[in-house]
């Protein structure tokens, strides 16, 4: 049972989840190491991530250590149709995801994973995980690993409400994910999804970067490389004095928003750009969204003020204001990263579906003496993840010394 948009494109998704895999040595070294005893024999998941080449080759892994896996879409707009179709027809996995579901459909394809009684969920944002504890489906749940930093805060402020029925790995939380993915991959692809979707130019521009995390890091760090003059908002103010002293200016969104050519939200909070910001945004400025959910943007006050709203490119829709100013917003303000792109590179979700391929095999190994809380992945798990990347880009690096181990030394000894 599976619902995707068209079988007959599963060729096309064959080859492309194939280019992926050459890309992700990492997990290649963990199927391997595992695949002797199936480690994940009769074990369910439901997984619900971005269904793209990437995630196919995480499910290919869960799969060939024995797991039944359900996938379905953690955003209505990611999903690559071709890989959901060739995962049913090459790989035997049961998917129910297209690109463009409605909201009600999102959630009956999550429903659908979770009436397979899974033993472990895989999120990313926490929908599935709300939805299993709001419908009574995480009595057959041992746990729950979660991708991102927007899920994980959801999940801890359940473990703090006292609600959270089953423990879960905050796979976001190892440095090996969030250094990498969050940084480098959405800083690359960020920018990728800007660049394919309006194909403008970054050199010379004002590019305004809201949030300085992790994601926002990389935004700003990558619109520098290529030549742009980056702005960074933010509310918390030691996240605003490290971007000043990383050499961005630092300003009031009312202030950033008048000088602004791209706009580009990464905060995980609702409404970075609304009605006061939209009265004087700058003729032509171009906002997108690099945060989980498409809440950054606040697209209501923005149709409540226009006077027309016309698509003007796939994936672009202009704005026109009463005083003649146009706004242009990308995606629908949905992730523009995996909406107008393809998502993270596969290098890079290599580190991340590493850690969440162990996260599932340490589920499976310690559930029994774990309680309903959020837990990060073990360092030591962390750390072989970051050494089997190296191993497989032929860098070696140095050993601690005698003395460096026994920590005995003193000054001038
Ligand atoms: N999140 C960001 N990029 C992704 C990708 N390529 N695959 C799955 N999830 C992602």
């Amino acid at each position: 049972m599976s619902k995707v948009r068209d079988l007959e494109l599963a060729p096309s998704g064959k080859k492309r989840i194939e280019w992926a895999a050459r890309r992700m040595p990492v997990l290649k070294t963990i199927r391997e190491d595992y695949l002797h005893d199936s480690p994940l024999r009769c074990i369910r998941v439901a997984a619900c991530l971005h269904v793209t080449t990437e995630t196919a080759n995480l499910i290919i892994t869960l799969k060939e250590l024995g797991a039944k896996v359900r996938l379905c879409a953690s955003n209505p707009l990611s999903t690559q149709d071709d890989v959901a179709a060739a995962l049913v027809k090459y790989y035997g996995v049961e998917v129910f995801a297209m690109r463009g579901e409605s909201s009600q459909e999102y959630y009956e394809n999550l429903r659908a994973c979770l009436e397979f009684e899974p033993h472990i969920t895989m999120d990313d944002g926490g929908d599935l995980t709300v939805l299993a504890h709001e419908e009574g489906f995480w009595k057959s749940i041992w746990g729950g690993t979660e991708e991102t930093t927007t899920g994980v805060k959801r999940l801890r402020q359940m473990e703090w409400e006292g609600v959270l029925k089953y423990p879960i790995i905050a796979v976001n939380d190892s440095r090996t994910k969030y250094l990498f993915d969050n940084r480098y991959g959405t800083g690359q692809s960020t920018v990728d999804g800007i660049m394919r979707v309006t194909n403008v130019l970054f050199a010379g521009k004002v590019v305004v970067v809201a949030g300085y995390g992790w994601v926002g890091r990389g935004v700003a760090m990558r619109s520098k490389g290529l030549g742009a003059r980056v702005i960074v908002t933010e509310i918390d103010p030691i996240k605003a004095l490290e971007a000043l002293h990383d050499g961005y200016d630092v300003l009031p969104m009312t202030e950033a928003i008048k000088r602004a050519n791209i706009v580009i939200t990464a905060t995980g909070e609702p409404d970075v750009v609304r009605a006061e910001h939209f009265k004087v945004a700058n003729d032509g400025v171009i906002l997108a969204n690099a945060g989980h959910f498409n809440v950054e943007i606040n697209l209501t006050d923005l149709k409540s003020m226009a006077l027309e709203i016309r698509e003007v490119r796939p994936n672009v829709v202009e704005y026109l204001l009463k005083d003649g100013r146009k706004v242009y917003v990308l995606c629908e303000g949905r992730l523009v990263n995996l909406c107008g792109a393809e998502g993270h590179p596969a290098e890079v979700m290599d580190l991340s579906f590493s850690n969440q391929a162990l996260a599932v095999l340490y589920l499976k190994e310690n559930h029994d003496r774990l309680k309903p809380s959020v837990y990060t992945l073990p360092e030591a798990i962390d750390e072989s993840v970051a050494e089997r990347k190296l191993t497989t880009m032929g860098i070696r690096i140095d050993e601690p010394s005698e003395r460096q181990l026994r920590r005995t030394w003193k000054e001038g000894t």
